[in-house]
């Protein structure tokens, strides 16, 4: 099976999420994440975004799916209907499993497992994750959704200079098991 690498941006609590959604907007974190997960090497392939179901929900509609990407919806509902080429799938496993499957053989370059929690979670004990790209803000924002604890299973692999946006400071950090 092809290794994966997660991406986050959390809060200094490990907050991920309030009420279904980010509780912050940081432009340079969104171009962060739109040109991690978008950029390949080869310019025939595309990289895979897996996320959970509320994940997928939480995303505006007229930003989804996220383009130049190849899109997996995690559910355990078989009756959701998702627009035309993005994917579904019940478990993760088979989400991964479905990048390597003949109707996406050849063209997927990197996967990314995009959130949220109850992904994340799953995602971190899996072998496969080699990866996490992270977004450490130096706030705190209440969070009602967190990342789990990774320090344990994941080292430090390289880290960005602080930026300053608008009140909020953060930084890019990257993590290897
Ligand atoms: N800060 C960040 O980087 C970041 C990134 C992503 C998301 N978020 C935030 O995280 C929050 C959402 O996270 P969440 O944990 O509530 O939801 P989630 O992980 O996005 O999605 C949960 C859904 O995924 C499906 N699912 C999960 N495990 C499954 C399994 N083993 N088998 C089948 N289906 C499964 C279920 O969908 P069904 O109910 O349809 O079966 C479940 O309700 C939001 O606040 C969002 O804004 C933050």
């Amino acid at each position: 099976m092809m290794p994966f690498a997660i991406i986050v941006a959390m809060d200094q609590d490990r907050g991920i999420g309030r009420e279904a959604r980010l509780p912050w907007h940081l432009k340079g974190d969104l171009r962060h994440f739109y040109e991690t997960t978008k950029t390949t090497r080869d310019r025939d392939k595309r990289n895979v975004v897996i996320m959970g179901r509320r994940t997928w929900d939480s995303i505006p509609a007229p930003f989804r799916p996220l383009p130049d990407r190849i899109n997996v919806v995690i559910t355990a509902n078989k009756s959701l209907e998702f627009p035309k080429g993005v994917f579904c799938a019940s478990r993760l496993a088979d989400a991964l499993a479905l990048t390597q499957k003949q109707i996406l053989e050849g063209m997927v370059e990197s996967v990314y497992v995009i959130g949220g929690a109850q992904i994340y979670q799953q995602a971190i004990q899996h072998p496969q994750c080699r990866k996490i790209y992270l977004t450490q803000i130096l706030n705190s924002f209440d969070c009602d959704t967190f990342f789990p604890v990774f320090t344990d299973r994941f080292q430090q692999e390289s880290v960005s200079p602080k930026r300053v946006e608008g009140n909020l400071a953060y930084f890019f950090a990257e993590y290897v098991r």
